[in-house]
């Protein structure tokens, strides 16, 4: 699965600290800590019906990944949020609209990699995107060599831009010939996919790993509510592969794709002998909330 180039995206405009710039003008400096380190955070968003979604969790999880890498003057709520519809007013953005925020260490005053040579603050760049959900029906996965993070390395709860081991994890997958790659834990356990959380329902139940080395993705959290709000059994727990190859739906969860469903692992189609078709289901209640929550573009 390969996105292609959208036609509508070709003036848009990109705010870079505040000040919105055409696409081709969107740059950051090369003394950037994201040039030099890789050394940024950031958050992908999507826009329903002229709110953002699930903005407030979002918010949240930036400013702590920012506060986690210790990062100095680090803007305001207010200050992402005014930035952000300000650039999707400008680019009249009220649906089908995929946000990446990124929030760096910012410019430093020589290359190298102390965070003291930083003195001027974050820089933040809101680029919207026109981009409806990107993933086809059903896809499918190929396990990768490359393990997850974890604690012990880089805690995965951090949401950053040192995205190598997912990089490599999407080349084992583009190499099988599969849309993602699976990343076990350092255990061998299921973590998720290089770029979106994991779940199996297994006759009813809906699975998905603790979130100890993988992203605690907002999609998937909102998964998990909503099968506690209409009594859908669930349950977070430690899942070997082959509990996703006999599993009878397999999906995965992701702000730019949703939630979709898997077809094949590792060769290995799944195969629903329960006959209960969970992950339908789901899908129109995650609808449901797209359709009537998240904050207003004002
Ligand atoms: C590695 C990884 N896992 C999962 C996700 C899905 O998280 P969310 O549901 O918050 O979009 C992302 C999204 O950025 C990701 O990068």
């Amino acid at each position: 699965m390969l996105q292609g180039f959208n036609e509508k995206n070709k003036d848009i405009l990109v705010s870079i600290n505040g000040k919105l710039v055409h696409r081709d003008e969107a740059k950051v400096s090369v003394f950037d800590s994201v040039v030099q380190g890789g050394d940024a955070v950031w958050e992908g968003l999507r826009v329903y019906n002229g709110r953002v979604f699930s903005l407030e969790e979002h918010l949240e999880r930036l400013q702590n990944s920012a506060h986690a890498l210790c990062f100095k003057e680090i803007p305001s709520n207010e200050t992402i949020k005014k930035a952000l519809f300000e650039t999707l007013k400008a680019n009249e953005m009220m649906d089908e609209t995929h946000i990446r925020l990124t929030l760096t260490r910012g410019e430093k005053i020589t290359s190298g990699m102390d965070p003291r040579l930083n003195q001027k603050g974050c820089t933040l760049i809101v680029l919207a995107e026109w981009k409806p959900p990107v993933y086809p029906p059903s896809i499918t996965l190929a396990t990768s060599t490359i393990r997850r993070n974890n604690p012990m390395f880089l805690d995965s709860k951090i949401h950053h831009n040192n995205l190598l081991n997912n990089i490599l994890a999407k080349i084992d997958a583009n190499n099988a010939g599969a849309d993602a790659g699976i990343m076990l834990d350092m255990n061998g356990f299921v973590a998720e996919a290089n770029g979106v959380n994991l779940f199996c329902i297994r006759k009813g139940v809906v699975l998905t790993p603790f979130a100890d080395a993988c992203l605690p993705g907002i999609t998937r959290a909102l998964i998990l509510e909503i099968c506690a709000e209409n009594n859908i059994p669930y349950a977070e727990k430690n899942l070997s592969l082959v509990e996703f190859y006999t599993a009878d739906e397999v999906f995965t969860t992701g702000t730019m794709g949703e939630l979709t469903n898997v077809k094949e692992i590792d060769g290995r189609e799944i195969m629903n002998k329960s006959k209960i078709e969970r992950l339908e289901e789901l899908k129109i209640l995650f609808r449901a909330k797209t359709k009537v929550s998240g904050t207003p573009i004002i």
